[in-house]
Order: C-alpha cells, then structure tokens, then sequence
C-alpha cells in the first residue's frame, strides 16, 4: 500500500468527521438523509464537464497512462493515478476531492481480493459456493471478501460472475456458478448482496454471452432474443433482482453481430430500460471498440489499459469532447453517465462510509471460506458407504499435490493465498496455478491421529499402485486447472485417469477426490466405489476435504452442472476457435437456444454421468407431502424434507416446474429448475419447506410485444433432491396470463 493512498484515505476519513450537518449545508448532496437520487443529481450539477469525464475513464497501468498525450488524460489525473492507485490492483478511477467523491479502487474478483503482492483470503471457487445451494453462503463470503477488500484500500469489487455453464468446456465456469438461471440468480445475486453490505459497489459480470473463453475477444455468439431471454439473460435478471450490483460489467464478445460493450440490445434496451439498471456499465478490461457507439448504446465507463497502445483511449477526455462538439453524443448522456457512476456510491455507502486501511482477521475469514467448503464438497458416489472413513487404519493418500494444497483456478481471480501458493507459480498470463496452502494429507493426518498414511505422488503409477495395494483404504486425489483465457477438454490430463485405473486395480477399496473447475469425464467410475467432487475449495481446503472424508462434516454439496456421460452428450461437439491463436475472428451459433445443461440431456433424451443437483449425504433424505396452490400466476410450493438415515445431515429440496403438454418449441425442455431449499436436520427429524415459483419459470419470453407469457394449461410442480431424483407431483391448472418484461 502506497503511503501517500494511506494519507488520502486518512484524509477522507477525517473529512468524514466534519459535522455532516454543516458540509450538507455546502454540498447538499451529502446529506446522507435524502435519497442516493437526489444526491447523485445534485452533485452531477456541480461538477465541470473535465470532472464528469474524469470519471468515465479508469486505469489499470500507470505507466501506460504516463505515455498519454497530456490533452487527453490531464497531468492532474497522472499524477493523481501515480500516487493513489494500488500496485498490482485491476483499476483506478480518479475521484473528484473538491466535491467529496472518492477515488473507485478496483479489486477482483468473486472469491476474494486479487492483487499481485498481497496475500489475501480465498473463498472456494463460486461453482464451489453454488453447490451448496444455501445462498447465505455467498452472502456470508462476500460480507468476508468484501471487508478484506475495504481494509485493503478498495471499494469497488470485479464480483458477480454470472455467466451460465453453457458451454462444459468453458475455461471460466469454476468463476460462475452453474448452468441453471434461477440458482445462477440466487447464488450470485447473494454474493453480490452481501458485498454491497459493506459499503462496496460490486459490479455483475460478464454481461452476456460470453460462454467460452477461446477467443474471447472476437468471437461472435448468435442466439435468438427469445432464447437469451430464457437463459443466459434470465439469469442476470435474476442475479440483479437479488443483488442489485451498482455496476455491471460488459463482456468482450460480440452478440448477434454487436460488441458486447456497445450492444444496444443488451445495455439499452434489455438491462437499463427493461429491468430498470440505475448504476454503471463498465467494460471490461480492453472491451471497448468505440467511442460514439459505445456511448449511445449504453456503456458508462471504460476501464482497462488506456487502450491499445499508445493510441488515444475511446473515453479520453479528448475524444468525448470532440463527439461532443460534433453533436455526435449529447451533453445529456454525459451526465446520465457521471450520474449513473455516482449513484451506487451514493446508494451503498461508499461515500458515507469511506473505505480505511486496516488489519484483516485472516483467521477469522479462513473459517469462513472452510465453512463454504465444508457446505459445498459434492459426495457424487458412496458404494457400500466406504466414506466416512471410520476405524481405518493404513490409509494410501495419492496424487493430486495433497501433501502441499489443493488447487484454485487461474486468471484475473486467482486469489494470492495468506501463506503463499503450496507450488510456485509461474507469473506471466495465464501463468501457472496458485495452490492453497491447505494440504489434504495433512488434514486427513489430523483428522485419523491412529491411522498408519502414506503418501505418493501419483507420476510414477506403478509406485502408486503398489503404495494403495498395501493399504487398507487409498485415497487419489485428480486435479483438472480451468483458467481465464483458455478453454480445456473434459479430459483429465497428466496420465490421472491411467492412475486411478491402476490404483482401483490394486486396491478395490478406492476414493477418488476431484479438485475441478467443472465438469470432467470418468472412464474409471464403474470401478471406483466413491467419488468426491471438492471443486477448487480455498484456503482451507485440504482441512475441509479431511472433515468430510473421515465424517466430521457431513457432506451436503449438489451439482450445479450436470456431468456429461461422454463427450457425444455435449451441444457442440467443438468449441470454435479452440486452440487457434489468439484474436481469430470466429462465429458461435447457439442453436441449443436456451436448453442448457439439464435441460438439454432432456430435451436429448441423454442420461447424463451426473445430474444437475445431485449430491449425496452420509444420510438419506425424503420429500413428502408436495402441495402447491396457484394465485393468479403465482405458484406457492409446499412439502416436508426428513432426514430418514442414521446421522444428522443437510438436505436440499427441489422443485421443477413443466408443463404437461411440453413440446420442443419456446419452452426450451421438458423441465425447469424453479426452487430450492437446504435444511438441517436430526435424524428421523422432518421439516415443511415454502416456496415462491417466479412466474417467469413457467412462461415464455414473446419479442412481438416484451412480454412474459404464462399459456393456459395444466403444469407440473415436481419436487425431489435432484433434476433425476423427483419423487413428488402436484398439476396445477394455470389460465393464460401475459405481462410486460418491463420492471
Ligand atoms: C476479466 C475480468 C476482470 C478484468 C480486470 C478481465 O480480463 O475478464 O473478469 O475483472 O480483467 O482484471
């Protein structure tokens, strides 16, 4: 941390003492009793066109910035980026002192603060947080990440990746939080919730369809308004209605055609008129194509590398002004922008509150994210309940580094763990893994104080198998890396898949424990009795892995994506432009629309390896009694969840909604994913569980009028634990009812 950010956060925070009463008399936009509205209009009033501009335009690399030509980036705003950004943080937005609007200092990402040179707390990965279906764990994690993020000098979090698991081979899914809009939504929406609650800003990304990361930056997605609305959009609306993010953050492809940053369709029409957006667009880093376009259609500010060289960035005070004195983009949507940039920080205490550097509880935040793990790791398979391992006594441990931590995924939010990575890593772009210091080993040691365990590191097979020969029970932990800016195959790599053929050989009583970014093939399953999915699951990691195996913890994870059975079960059967060098111009065309993950095995009538919501426990659970009464178009679900095993435990109930004449056509599957609870429970012990259906999950979008459109007929309410497991049905009959996509 820079000195001198210290003294101006020092600064700030003495500013806030000054009698509030007084300074709302000089500017009345900081009395915090009126409404962020009214503040975030009257400060806009006050300001000079150069102080609106400077806030539209954000830096990530001063000394790129120091090369700009002084007419457009002003030697106060270098100097000012010299002195107060942080080193190695993602961006830095000027603020504006004389009317009291503090510098947005920028930090990645979902699981935690990223920036090179500080070591900081990482949640598991957000496809590790959803399977917990409790949503208070992403809003628990992101009050956590988020109070690390204010004591680290920032206020404005890169969180919220919502992008859904459209495509299994996606490098970026272990930073999103499954294929499904409505628990995407709730998942998210949560996080973001929970950051904002601390007086952050958080933004929603990558706003949209940015479903692979091979070529990134040019390709072109096509995919019906009708189908983006049920699916990839969906799930933002709902992630914005649950987290009400004062940004989101345009993606770097193009949709039908458009750029995402200056897609009129996306950012006009769909995200600030329809849902009524009232915070920023920013793009993301480098997304920017333009500057009269990006304007018109709906991006707020630009953030990233000043440009692409030394070229003059697209909003650069000069280029704005000249747009401005070409009536090219009006002086009106200039303030709509700075109004727009101010008024989350008006709205979630940014101003009010300043951030102050500060000394982080890292113990404290650890637990944290162990108790997201611990609430996350996914029993898949448990033949003959070989886990939780009891009484064992000569343990082979195998593979997988687990005697020095557990992987996380790389890119822009791979968290530099309080430790150190367990392995070095190499720096560059996307570099090497950063592993948790959280060894397995070490924690299944702690956890079976009597048991004789061996380790062995898994690349010589024969060793590994002659190691798990010996041993009562062997454990074999696979590793898959997903990153930022590549996609994978669903392939495990390095030999794994011959190693754990080899290790079940020798020793039928065998545990596979996956760390992945997503979905993975398992030609070994029908030998392998159990199998763990652990994801990439932070910090403490190793410790949580330990809890769970040896039955402290009962697992309670489900799968927020579906497992393919083979790579023959996947809508594409490649990923354009996969492994080309990079920047190629390539096309993606969704013709699957929007039945994505479980709904596209249905609609194929595939049986996939894993269902989208399964998940095992060392108990057994029941739904029973299923009700649900329709009022108007809305549906409420009720029914009992018992424990009906021998050990307390946590369950998720679910429901799906259909309808009973389901036909391929606009309601994209079969069936759709519409509610979910996790409960506690003793054994023999039982629960009612409520449940609101959003109407939307029981209509179609219709483009002729923008509208959501509930057809008459009987539907189904299917409750159960997962999308293959629903052993209840309530029909209700619903009449036609249709209204506006308009909030
Ligand atoms: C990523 C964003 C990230 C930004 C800033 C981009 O490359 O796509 O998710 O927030 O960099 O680091």
């Amino acid at each position: 941390m820079k000195a001198r950010h210290v003294t101006s956060l020092l600064t700030a925070s003495l500013l806030a003492c000054v009698s509030t009463t007084a300074l709302a008399q000089v500017q009345p936009w900081m009395d915090t009793s009126k409404p962020a509205d009214q503040r975030a209009a009257a400060v806009v009033a006050a300001m000079t066109l150069d102080e609106k501009l400077s806030l539209v335009m954000g830096y990530t690399d001063p000394k790129e910035l120091a090369k700009q030509p002084d007419t457009d980036v002003s030697p106060a705003i270098k100097a000012d980026v010299a002195a107060h950004a942080i080193d190695g943080a993602a961006g830095y937005i000027s603020g504006i002192p004389r009317l009291g609007i503090p510098s947005q200092w920028q930090t990645d990402a979902s699981i935690g603060v990223r920036v090179e040179g500080m070591e900081r707390t990482a949640l598991p990965s957000s496809l590790a947080t959803a399977a917990s279906f409790d949503p208070q764990v992403p809003y628990q994690g992101g009050v956590m990440i988020a109070s690390e993020a204010r004591l680290s000098g920032f206020n404005t979090f890169l969180a919220g990746g919502a992008n859904l698991a459209r495509e299994p081979r996606n490098g970026r899914n272990f930073e999103y939080v499954g294929e499904d809009p409505w628990l995407a939504g709730q998942m998210a929406g949560s996080l973001i919730a929970g950051i904002q609650s601390t007086h952050m800003v958080s933004t929603m990304k990558h706003y949209a369809v940015n479903d692979q990361e091979s070529q990134r930056t040019t390709v072109d997605a096509s995919i019906s308004p009708e189908a983006m609305r049920q699916s990839d959009l969906l799930a933002f609306e709902f992630v914005y209605e649950k987290g009400h993010p004062g940004s989101a953050m345009c993606a770097y492809n193009l949709i039908n055609g458009r750029w995402a940053c200056e897609n009129e369709y996306l950012q006009q029409k769909v995200l600030k008129h329809d849902w009524g957006f009232k915070g920023y667009i920013m793009s993301d880093w480098g997304a920017v194509h333009s500057t009269v376009d990006a304007v018109n259609y709906g991006l707020d500010q630009m953030t990233g590398w000043p440009c692409c060289g030394d070229k003059v960035p697209y909003y650069s005070a000069t280029r704005l002004k000249a747009a401005l004195a070409d009536g090219e983009i009006t002086q009106k949507r200039i303030d709509d922008m700075a109004t727009r940039i101010v008024w989350p920080l008006f709205e979630y205490g940014v101003i009010d509150d300043p951030v102050k550097v500060g000394a982080i509880n890292f113990k404290a935040n650890a637990d944290v994210s162990q108790n997201a793990a611990e609430q996350s790791l996914t029993l898949l398979k448990n033949d003959n309940n070989l886990l939780p391992l009891k009484g064992v006594k000569t343990l082979a441990v195998i593979g997988g580094h687990a005697d020095k931590g557990v992987l996380s995924g790389g890119g822009s939010s791979g968290v530099h763990p309080v430790g150190g990575s367990a392995l070095p890593v190499e720096k560059g772009w996307p570099g090497t893994a950063i592993w948790m210091p959280s060894s397995p080993l070490n924690g299944l040691k702690a956890e079976l104080p009597k048991a004789k365990i061996s380790f062995t590191a898994g690349d010589d097979i024969a060793a590994a198998a002659a190691a798990a020969a010996k041993a009562e029970v062997a454990v074999v932990f696979v590793t898959d890396w997903k990153g930022e800016g590549f996609d994978t195959t669903l392939d495990l790599k390095e030999n794994q898949d011959a190693l754990v053929a080899a290790v079940v050989k020798a020793n039928p009583k065998t545990i596979v424990v996956l760390e992945t970014g997503g979905a993975v093939l398992m030609p070994w399953l029908n030998d392998v009795p159990a199998v763990v999915e652990a994801w990439y699951p932070g910090i403490r990691g190793g410790a949580a892995i330990a809890r769970v195996l040896t039955g402290k913890v009962n697992p309670s994870g489900h799968t927020p994506i579906s497992f393919p059975a083979s790579n023959d079960q996947l809508a594409h059967a490649t990923i354009p432009g996969f492994g080309m060098p990079g920047d190629s111009a390539v096309h993606v065309t969704y013709d699957e629309g929007a039945a994505i993950g479980y709904k596209w095995y249905d609609v194929k009538g595939f049986k996939p390896m894993f269902a989208f919501g399964h998940g095992l426990s060392y108990t057994t659970f029941a739904v029973t009694d299923a009700k649900a009464e329709a009022a108007d178009n809305r549906i409420t679900v009720t029914g009992t969840l018992t424990n009906t095993g021998a050990v307390e435990g946590k369950g998720v109930a679910m429901a799906f909604v259909s309808p009973a004449d389901w036909q391929a056509a606009s309601w994209e599957a079969p069936k759709r994913f519409a509610a979910f609870q996790k409960i506690e429970l003793a054994p023999g012990k039982g629960q009612t569980f409520t449940a609101q259906i959003d109407p939307r999950l029981l209509a179609t979008w219709e483009a002729a009028d923008n509208s959501w459109h509930i057809k008459a007929g009987t539907y189904h309410i299917r409750l159960g634990q997962a999308a293959d497991d629903l052993t209840q049905n309530v029909d209700i009959t619903l009449p036609d009812s249709r209204w506006s996509a308009v909030h």
